[in-house]
């Protein structure tokens, strides 16, 4: 079964042929970052005029790559909800069109099922255990989900504001590293001293699956207005490693508590803030603690390109649904 899937949500597109839930036979993904830059975040006219020229050519590319013709297309899937109006219609528009014209059915999915997919891709469906609790963590999204089985999903938290990635975002904003902040944060951090500032980490009660950043954002922003501008590369790493480690602390220890309390036997990252290496790591060492009878699986996306918007996601997604 090849599901030829298109992904259009943000500032990507993203063309994406995948066998079967689990091969991923093309993946490819073409941004239109650099002309958000200047702006320090997405313009959604930008992003969907760029998309309306990219979206043709990277079909047809997707099809040269792999050697495969329309035959070989069985099913056709498309990001429908949530993202920004304008670039979702390209999307939409182009798979709705190719659907009637080449006589495909047509599958529509949600973005976050697609993030919490990823971890599927290229990897033996088999080997799955559920329960499984998952942790989707972008720019606009913010979700402990229980997983039962396919389609049997619970919404156990999700973040009263910002997202996380937003978080990362606004903070390297206030520092003027760039966007997207969550690299650049994280780079940054690589050289700070993460206790050199004490952050609220939000929502601290164990029996509270939510999440809430808008507080560390403001703590952050009040440090930065008693510094003196521009800022010294000491006081940006520091803060960078400081507000890194809070916001992952608290991610961690609310996916180990919900893990713990619905006793699942896997734990999944999945959205752009899981290509980060220091929450991977935090969340593994609190496994390792949490979990000294139990074997729990810990999964993030295989490669960082599926951490991130692509269309693979959404066709493995497509399949299961
Ligand atoms: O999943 P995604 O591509 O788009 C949404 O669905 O929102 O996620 C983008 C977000 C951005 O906020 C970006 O800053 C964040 O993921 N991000 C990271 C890292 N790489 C991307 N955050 C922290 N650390 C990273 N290494
Ligand atoms: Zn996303």
């Amino acid at each position: 079964m090849n599901i030829l899937s298109i992904e259009t949500s943000c500032d990507e597109t993203s063309v994406a042929i995948v066998k079967s839930g689990q091969a991923v036979l093309v993946n490819l993904i073409a941004s239109s970052l650099d002309q958000h830059q200047l702006y320090g975040g997405v313009v959604p006219e930008i992003a969907a005029r760029d998309q309306i020229k990219q979206i043709i050519p990277l079909i047809k590319e997707s099809l040269l790559k792999t050697k495969l013709t329309w035959k070989d297309i069985d099913k056709i899937s498309v990001t429908t909800n949530p993202g920004l109006i304008s670039s979702l219609l390209v999307g939409i528009n182009t798979a709705q069109t190719l659907s009637v014209l080449k006589q495909k059915p047509l599958i529509k999915v949600n973005h976050i099922k697609g993030h919490m997919y990823a971890n599927w891709l290229e990897r033996d469906p088999s080997e799955f255990q559920f329960p499984i609790m998952i942790l989707t963590v972008s720019g606009g999204h913010n979700e402990l989900m229980l997983m039962r089985g396919h389609g049997d999903f619970e919404l156990i938290g999700e973040t009263l504001d910002d997202a996380a990635g937003e978080a990362f975002d606004k903070v390297a904003k206030m520092l003027n590293l760039g966007y997207p902040g969550g690299p650049l944060i994280s780079r940054m951090a690589e050289k700070g001293n993460p206790d050199a500032f004490s952050f609220p980490g939000g929502l601290k009660q164990k029996a509270n699956f939510d999440f809430s950043f808008s507080g560390l954002k403001t703590a952050v922003l009040y440090t930065l207005k008693k510094e003196k501008y521009p800022f010294s590369e000491k006081l940006k790493a520091d803060i960078s490693a400081s507000f890194q480690k809070t916001i992952c602390e608290t991610l961690s220890k609310k996916l180990i508590h919900a893990a713990e309390k619905y006793k699942v036997k896997e734990i999944h990252l999945a959205g752009g803030v899981s290509a980060n290496t220091y929450l991977r790591e935090l969340i593994q060492q609190k496994i390792n603690k949490h979990f000294t009878n139990q074997k729990i699986v810990f999964r993030y996306p295989e490669k960082i390109e599926y951490c991130t918007d692509n269309a693979a996601m959404i066709g493995a997604a497509a399949y299961y649904s």
